[in-house]
């Protein structure tokens, strides 16, 4: 690692219990503060465990501003998010003080595609409600007209976005003989997979939309009344994208009033949900999981593994393998400008 020879750097790390042995493994260069606590840090207990340090190693659903930014201090180099979506994340904030911000785009891309293909499945064909079911003891006589969904094989996927992810999405849907067309705004191109359609006739004739993309001032409620109101009274709405996205008001009063058939959700607004009587949760036509799309034991290690990785990079001089799309992947100086407080960047040779 450069710096003093004296001393390592110090990074800072979210929480404990990470999978993997990728933070055990930068403890053998780096001294590491990890927050123990059974809760997440607040944001000022986080500011408290970043002081002083060159790195830290936080969780998607961390927030990093410019508060806690200067809070670290100016020996601040990389912020390494163990999470391929970034918008708790002031991108903006962090090049102005030359802080290198990584993420894990690569490894969990099949992960989360297995988690929505699930969903689309689970929604469609109302698996967990035959499953509440049994376990209440309601089966029943076998009745031809019970438990009734509708069929996954030969619908029309549509995704919205088309990334990593929405990609092994639709290579999944090939594999159960799925139509698959996408939209993104700006790369309007066909591939082997997917055919690019306009937005709205990708709401109109889709039998099931899936949210990729990622939540920005664009992406905000993106799908709200008017969006679902396009969809067919058939169509399953899935989305394992970032809460926010999908207007959560206006897709439980499509639900009720028959407007669209089902719906799968992974993420939500304000998570963690923990009331079970929250609306969302109880739904019948929803089928609502735990932010789990990543959550299996290989690839929640190699999304640890890739931030300690970056961390490593960046502290040793070298470019961080992974920074947010069209960020530097080396810290930058900051140089202060006669007279003023401002702090300006000049990328480091
Ligand atoms: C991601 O990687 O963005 C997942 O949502 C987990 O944070």
């Amino acid at each position: 690692m450069s710096g003093s020879p004296t001393r390592r750097p110090r990074v800072a790390v979210s929480r404990t219990a990470l999978p993997g042995d990728g933070v055990e493994r930068l403890a053998d260069r780096c001294d590491i503060t990890a927050w123990t606590g059974a809760r997440p840090p607040t944001p000022s207990e986080l500011a408290g465990l970043v002081r002083g340090c060159e790195g830290l190693l936080v969780l998607g659903s961390d927030r990093v501003d410019a508060a806690l930014l200067d809070a670290a201090g100016p020996d601040l180099r990389v912020v390494a998010l163990a999470s391929m979506g970034y918008d708790g994340v002031d991108v903006e904030a962090a090049a102005e003080r030359g802080v290198v911000v990584t993420h894990t785009p690569d490894v969990l891309a099949d992960t989360t595609a297995d988690v929505a293909m699930a969903l689309i499945l689970m929604a469609r064909r109302r698996l967990p409600a035959a499953m509440d079911a049994l376990r209440r003891g309601a089966w029943g006589a076998f009745r031809m007209d019970a438990f009734l969904g509708l069929d996954v094989h030969g619908a029309t996927l549509g995704l919205i976005g088309y990334g990593q992810i929405a990609r092994a999405l639709a290579r999944r849907a090939a594999g159960f003989g799925m139509r698959v067309q996408h939209h993104h705004p700006r790369r309007r191109e066909d591939d082997e997979l997917s055919r690019w359609v306009p937005f709205d006739e990708l709401l109109r004739t889709s039998d099931v939309v899936s949210v990729h993309t990622p939540l920005t001032e664009e992406t905000k409620d993106m799908i709200g009344a008017a969006e679902l109101a396009l969809m067919k009274p058939t169509a399953t709405l899935v989305n394992t994208g970032r809460g926010g996205i999908v207007d959560e008001e206006a897709l439980l009063t499509a639900l009720r009033r028959g407007e669209i058939h089902s719906a799968g959700l992974d993420v939500m607004t304000g998570e963690p949900r923990t009331d079970p009587s929250d609306p969302l949760l109880t739904e019948p036509h929803l089928v609502v999981l735990p932010h789990v799309g990543s959550a299996t034991e290989a690839t929640r290690a190699a999304m640890v593994e890739l931030a300690a990785r970056n961390v490593e990079a960046v502290l040793e001089g070298h470019p961080a393998p992974t920074p947010l799309p069209g960020t530097p992947s080396l810290p930058g100086r900051r140089a202060q400008r006669a007279g003023q407080n401002a702090s300006v960047i000049s990328a480091q040779p």
